[in-house]
């Protein structure tokens, strides 16, 4: 499948063969920009998951036993298809998630950069070797893969997440089930065909389209040792919740944010607005990472409300395969009416609104596109005041608030940190003290300076804290979650010589 996504309806990839699966139920990828349907699915039962964990355990064994080196042979294959395939499936990726195509390309992008960082990494040393108190012992920090990866992704990185989780998980000797988000299962079916292109062996990679039921099944099933999810909070918490109650079983969540970006007096006001604009409004406001805050200081708020707002006014919101489209539209319909919803509670709550492009003009809508999710901007401005719900819920979409503060960067930041998230935030200052200060003091697992808080690079950690985070399901990080750490010792010696001054003597009654 590619350019055209075809007639047949898509099925599940398990055990090395493509099946319908147990259910009767199908649903529909439909393009945001359009309303149009692009692809049907047939949608996985908790049977289909069942098998697919099933495949996912026998294959495991031979798995395991390759060298990091051949496993990664296979992800290689797959770099190169992502990038020969760069531009049609960045025109796939904009079709069905709708953000715009320059987007589209980097999710593609972003994806390879991570193929290329695991499969890299598997020439790279796996653990430590570490000093003994006892000269003949030699000791060791070493890696296994912890078995059956679960992997739950969302739709507003279609290609790039599930490589973030898949890529390590695979390299580091685990097999996956992958649920892809049920908004975007036309890039799960183009993955999945990759993975069998590149001669994955069978059951070592699986993945059943579907729904939340079909997640669930997967993060509370016995046979998954790690769970690696990336999507909302709520999910999030669930899966961690109860993953933690399992022993020996782990779960790494990202989840989202009510990310800030403070603007102190120092500010560069050039890099201030071009960056807010960025970060509230790229990907249309779509990111776990985009900004819902602006965090503004007194003596440079009117100047960058002006120039922000005049922004806000004017930016293209259009079809997202159009070059001169900043914005396209939001994901799905209950999204809009999310969207609405947090819109409304600002004003319930107080907003002086500056700028409301929620329901477009008629000529704003590209021609043809009328039964597209379209949202434009929503700027307010509002006192800051801890129990604001609008300041500490999340929309996900084009929402931003603009908060005036006066004094030090200290009453800046305890604003910024006045929400139960902690993923990315950025300080725009041209006063190094301030931010360092902001470094050292914004809870944020994601911090930034003199930029946008969006467009981190894979080889970086991904995650928050507080309500925004447990472990990395990224990179670097996810390998702390998909493998187990043995500190292993050996002797060369005949004698046995204990640590610590332990003494190794056997005593008897006789001694
Ligand atoms: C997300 O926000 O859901 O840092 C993921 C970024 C991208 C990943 C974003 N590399 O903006």
């Amino acid at each position: 499948m590619s350019q055209q996504a075809g007639t047949q309806t898509h099925q599940h990839y398990i055990g090395g063969e493509w099946t319908e699966g147990s259910g009767s139920e199908t649903f529909e990828s439909e393009s945001p920009a359009t309303g149009e349907t692009l692809a049907e699915f047939h949608r996985g039962t908790e049977d289909d998951v069942d098998a697919a964990l099933e495949a996912a355990e026998d294959a495991f064994e031979e798995w395991r036993e390759l060298s990091y080196i051949d496993r990664a042979e296979y992800l290689w294959d797959i770099y190169h298809e992502l990038r020969e395939r760069h531009e049609e499936l960045g025109e796939i990726v904009s079709r069905e998630c709708g953000k715009e195509i320059s987007e589209g390309k980097a999710d593609v992008t972003e994806a390879w950069h991570m193929v290329e960082w695991a499969a890299g990494n598997a020439r790279h040393p796996h653990g430590d070797v570490v000093p003994s108190e006892v000269g003949s012992k030699d000791a060791y920090m070493r890696r296994k893969p912890r078995g059956v990866v679960g992997c739950i992704t969302p739709w507003n990185f279609p290609v790039a997440i599930p490589f973030w989780h898949m890529a390590i998980a695979l390299v580091e000797g685990n097999t996956v089930v992958w649920k892809p988000a049920e908004q975007t299962p036309w890039c799960g079916q183009i993955i999945a065909e990759m993975m069998e292109d590149a001669g994955i062996p069978d059951g070592v990679f699986n993945m059943v389209q579907g729904f939340g039921d079909a997640g669930a099944a997967i993060s509370d099933d016995g046979r998954v040792d790690t769970v690696l999810f990336t999507g909302s909070a709520e999910v999030g918490h669930e899966i961690a919740s109860k993953v933690g109650g399992e022993p020996g079983k782990l779960a790494a969540c990202e989840m989202g944010g009510k990310n800030g970006i403070v603007i102190t007096e120092e500010a560069d006001l050039d890099i201030a607005v071009h960056s807010a604009v960025m970060s509230s409004f790229k990907t249309t406001g779509q990111r776990c990472v985009s900004s819902e805050r602006l965090i503004v200081h007194e003596d440079v708020y009117d100047e960058f409300k002006e120039r922000f707002v005049d922004i806000a006014e004017d930016i293209a919101v259009g079809d997202p395969l159009e070059e001169d489209t900043f914005m396209g539209p939001a994901i799905e319909a209950d999204h809009v009416e999310k969207i609405r919803k947090h819109n409304e509670l600002a004003r319930e709550e107080g907003a002086n609104v500056l700028v409301d492009r929620f329901e477009l003009e008629d000529d704003e809508i590209p021609e043809g596109h009328a039964e597209g999710h379209w949202v434009g901007p929503f700027v307010y401005e509002i006192d800051y005041d801890t129990d604001l719900r609008c300041l500490k819920e999340e929309c996900f979409g084009p929402h931003v608030a603009l908060l005036e503060y006066s004094g030090d960067i200290e009453d800046a930041v305890e604003i910024h940190n006045d929400t139960p998230y902690g993923l990315a935030g950025a300080v725009i200052s041209e006063d190094y003290r301030q931010i360092n200060y902001f470094r050292d003091h914004a809870d944020l697992g994601l911090a930034y300076a003199n930029l946008p808080c969006i467009g981190a690079e894979v080889q970086l950690p991904f995650g928050g804290v507080k309500k925004s985070g447990n472990g990395y399901p990224s990179a670097r990080e996810a390998i702390e979650a998909v493998t187990e750490r043995t500190a292993w010792t050996m002797n060369n010696s005949k004698e046995i010589e204990m640590a610590q001054g332990l003494s190794a003597d056997i005593i008897t009654k006789d001694d």
